[in-house]
């Protein structure tokens, strides 16, 4: 699929590194709090491939559950607006719940996630992120564990799309149509 549409931003073997020691990172955090068992939860449908490549890493036991927001549509740029199309299907009350996604962008999905999950009472509540654009931030959400951070570009790959492709590329690349 290479063509000079594409610009490799972080390569596979980077990212096989970098997911490596964050699920190292969270393992000795949890453990350290005492937790028995992480429940986590992706956000469809970007999540899905950083998620099973960090579960493998994890040296604690967990549960996964997803859920699907939508905030794009058919654009590259963030709407503003959160549909939950999707809700968890399982109780998270008094559980250590952490939160995967592919991409901290404006935030306005994340703020909708931990209001809608903290709602539910969660003994933790805590963010894992892929990647990070703060130069875009509309909110005051941070990542508590955190992959890469990244300038403005539109990327796609390792989960990531456009109009819902691309997400099987195993680099982050940069996504520049003439
Ligand atoms: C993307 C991404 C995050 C969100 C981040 O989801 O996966 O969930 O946007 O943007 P924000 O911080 O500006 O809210 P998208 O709606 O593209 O759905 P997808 O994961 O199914 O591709």
């Amino acid at each position: 699929m290479m063509s000079k549409d594409f610009k490799v931003l972080i390569h596979e073997k980077e990212i096989g590194k970098r997911v490596h020691e964050l699920g190292a990172q969270i393992s000795e955090h949890y453990k350290k709090k005492g937790a028995e068992c992480l429940y986590i939860i992706g956000v469809l449908k970007g999540s899905f491939i950083f998620l099973s490549d960090l579960v493998r890493s994890l040296s604690i036991p967990c549960e996964i559950d997803f859920l699907e927001a939508s905030s794009y549509g058919a654009s590259t740029v963030s709407s503003g607006e959160v549909k939950l199309v999707r809700d968890i299907r399982f109780s998270i009350k008094d559980r250590d719940v952490l939160i995967v996604e592919d991409i901290l962008d404006t935030g306005h999905t994340m703020e909708y996630l931990l209001k809608h999950l903290s709602a539910q009472k969660p003994k933790s509540l805590s963010i894992c992120s892929f990647l990070d654009k703060p130069s875009r931030r509309k909110t005051a959400v941070k990542a508590d564990f955190l992959g890469f951070t990244i300038d403005d570009h539109f990327v796609i790959g390792y989960g990531l799309d456009f109009n819902n492709r691309y997400r099987e590329v195993r680099s982050v690349v940069i996504y520049e149509p003439n």
